[in-house]
C-alpha cells in the first residue's frame, strides 16, 4: 500500500484531500437578510469535525460544535442554522452597512487540525429617488431654487446632474446618513421670469452606473401678461361685427377680465365687453379711442392697450391678397415697358446701320487705341434673341456710329451710348450684358464680302467671333 502511494503519490494526496468551502462573495441590500454556508470535506472517514466558527475580521460571531451545541455572540443579528456533522451556516439578519467586509469560517477537526475558507460581502442600499418643481417661484429678479431632485438613502451614494434647455445654476448637497447610506440632495437655481414657466427641465439621477431620469415642467407665478387681438386698422364707419379680444396668459390662471377705456371715461354703448372679448357691433365715433383690458389673477392684474382708430371709409388695399395682386400688375406694367423699349431701340438700330452703310463709311474712329482700327456700325441682323455671349472685350471695338447732324436728340443719345461702350470695368460690362439692349456689331468694311468672314479683326490685332454679341 505504501508502495502504491508512493508510486502513485498524486493520487493518493488526491484521495486523500480535505477541504473548506464557503459561498461566494456578494452584494447585498440593508435590510436584507444573508446566509454564508460552510462546508468541511475530507476523503478520510476517521476525520472528525469538532467545531465550526465564523468569525468577522478577528471577532467571533458563532460557533457550532457537534458534541455542545452552538454559541452566538449577538443573536439580535446572528444565527447557525443548518448545522450537521461537518457544516454550518451563518444567517445575518436584517444586514447593516457595518456587515460589510470578509468573513471567516474555521473549521477544526480531530486529529487534522485547523482549516480555514473566506468570503466576503460589500452591502448596498437602493436609494429612493424623487424630484419636484418648486411651484411656489414668484417671478423676480432674485435667484431662486425652482426645482429640487432627491437620492435618498443610497449606498453607495447616487451622482444627480441636471438637464435643462434654460440655463441655471446647481447646487448639490450630500449628507451621510447614520446608517452608511447618504442622501443626495440637488436644487436647480436661476431668476425666474414668467417665459420660464412651464419649461422641461430634467434631474438624472445616476446610482450604480445607471441613470434615472426625472423630467419636470418648472412652475413660475407671475402676474398675467396681457395681449389684445383684433384690432385691423381697418375700423371705419358703419363696419359691422368686429371685435377685440384680450389674451391674459399667467400662472395661476387669470380670474377676470375688466375691458375699460384708456382716459377712464365709462365704455361708448356701442361696445359690448363679455369676458375677454370685447363686441363692437357697428363702428362708431364712440369706438374711436383708446380701451383697455385689464386681467387679474392671484398675483395681481396687469392691463395692455388697444388704440383704435376709426376711419371715415374702409381703406382700399388693405389684405394682403390685394397687395400681391397689385405687385402683379405692376410687374406686368414694367415688363411691358421694357419690351417697349427694347423695340424702340431695335428699331432704332435698324434704321441707323441702313443709315450708316451709305454715309459713314470713310471715317476712321478710334476709342481707347492709338491704333487704326476697324470700323464698326450698329446692325440689326434679326440675331437679336440669340443668347449673350460673355467674355468678348470690348475696349477695342472702334465703334462707329454715322450720325446726321439734323438729328441732335438722336446723336445725344448715341454718344451716352457711346460712353457705355468704351468702359473698360469687367463689373461695368456685365451690367450692361444685362440690362441694355442687344446691338449685334459687325465691321463696317467697303468689301460686303468681309462680312462673310466668321471673325472679326481687332485692333489689338487679335481676332474674335464674329458672332459675339455685344450689348
Ligand atoms: C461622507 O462620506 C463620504 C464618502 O464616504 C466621505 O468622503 C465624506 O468625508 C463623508 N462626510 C462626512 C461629513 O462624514
Ligand atoms: C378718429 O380720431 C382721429 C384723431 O384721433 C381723427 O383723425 C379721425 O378723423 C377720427 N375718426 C372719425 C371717424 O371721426
Amino acid at each position: 500500500m505504501l508502495l502504491l502511494c508512493s508510486l502513485l503519490g498524486l493520487l493518493c494526496s488526491v484521495l486523500q484531500a480535505q477541504d473548506v468551502s464557503v459561498s461566494n462573495r456578494r452584494t447585498s441590500n440593508i435590510g436584507e437578510d444573508v446566509t454564508f454556508s460552510c462546508t468541511f470535506s475530507s476523503t478520510d472517514p476517521t476525520v472528525r469535525v469538532t467545531q465550526i466558527m465564523w468569525m468577522k475580521g478577528t471577532a467571533k460571531l458563532a460557533v457550532y460544535n457537534p458534541q455542545h451545541g452552538t454559541y452566538v455572540e449577538d443573536p439580535t443579528h446572528f444565527q447557525m442554522v443548518d448545522q450537521s456533522e461537518n457544516s454550518a451556516t451563518l444567517k445575518i439578519l436584517r444586514i447593516r452597512y457595518t456587515d460589510e467586509g470578509e468573513y471567516l469560517c474555521e473549521v477544526t477537526t480531530f486529529p487534522g487540525g485547523n482549516m480555514k475558507a473566506n468570503t466576503s460581502m460589500i452591502v448596498k442600499a437602493t436609494p429612493q429617488n424623487s424630484a419636484e418643481a418648486n411651484t411656489k417661484v414668484v417671478a423676480g429678479d432674485q435667484e431662486q431654487v425652482v426645482a429640487t431632485c432627491n437620492s435618498v438613502n443610497g449606498r453607495p451614494p447616487a451622482r444627480i446632474t441636471w438637464h435643462a434647455t434654460i440655463p441655471g445654476n446647481v447646487s448639490n448637497n450630500m449628507v451621510n446618513n447614520t446608517d452608511g447610506t447618504y442622501t443626495v440632495v440637488s436644487q436647480y437655481l436661476l431668476t425666474p421670469t414668467w417665459t420660464a414657466d412651464g419649461m422641461p427641465v430634467t434631474c438624472i439621477i445616476n446610482y450604480e452606473s445607471t441613470d434615472y431620469p426625472i423630467p419636470l415642467k418648472l412652475s413660475v407665478q407671475y402676474t398675467p401678461v396681457v395681449t389684445i387681438e383684433g384690432f385691423d386698422d381697418n375700423w371705419h364707419l358703419h363696419r359691422n361685427g368686429v371685435y377685440l379680444t384680450c389674451n391674459g396668459k399667467g400662472n395661476p390662471p387669470p380670474t377676470s377680465y375688466i375691458w375699460k377705456t384708456a382716459d377712464g371715461s365709462p365704455l361708448p354703448a356701442s361696445v359690448r365687453a363679455k369676458d375677454n372679448v370685447l363686441y363692437v357691433d357697428e363702428v362708431d365715433e364712440r369706438v374711436n379711442r383708446s380701451f383697455l383690458c385689464e386681467v387679474t389673477n392671484a398675483l395681481g392684474s396687469r392691463a395692455s392697450r388697444q388704440d383704435v382708430l376709426v376711419r371715415e371709409h374702409a381703406m382700399q388695399t388693405q389684405t394682403n391678397a390685394g397687395a400681391i395682386a397689385g405687385g402683379v400688375i405692376g410687374g406686368i406694367l414694367v415688363l411691358l415697358l421694357l419690351a417697349a423699349i427694347i423695340f424702340i431701340v431695335i428699331k432704332r438700330g435698324s434704321l441707323q446701320s441702313k443709315k450708316d452703310r451709305g454715309t459713314y463709311n470713310q471715317k476712321p474712329r478710334a476709342f481707347g487705341t492709338n491704333k487704326q482700327s476697324e470700323q464698326f456700325t450698329y446692325q440689326d441682323d434679326g440675331e437679336l434673341d440669340k443668347p449673350l455671349k460673355g467674355g468678348v472685350p470690348m475696349r477695342d471695338s472702334g465703334l462707329s456710329p454715322s450720325l446726321g447732324d439734323e438729328d441732335y436728340d438722336e446723336e445725344e443719345e448715341e454718344e451716352e451710348r457711346m460712353k457705355y461702350k468704351v468702359l473698360e470695368d469687367d463689373e461695368e460690362e456685365e451690367r450692361f450684358n444685362e440690362v441694355g439692349p442687344m446691338l449685334q456689331l459687325r465691321p463696317h468694311h467697303p468689301i460686303d464680302s468681309y462680312l462673310d468672314d466668321d471673325m472679326e479683326s481687332q485692333t489689338d490685332g487679335s481676332i474674335i467671333s464674329r458672332t459675339a454679341v455685344y450689348v
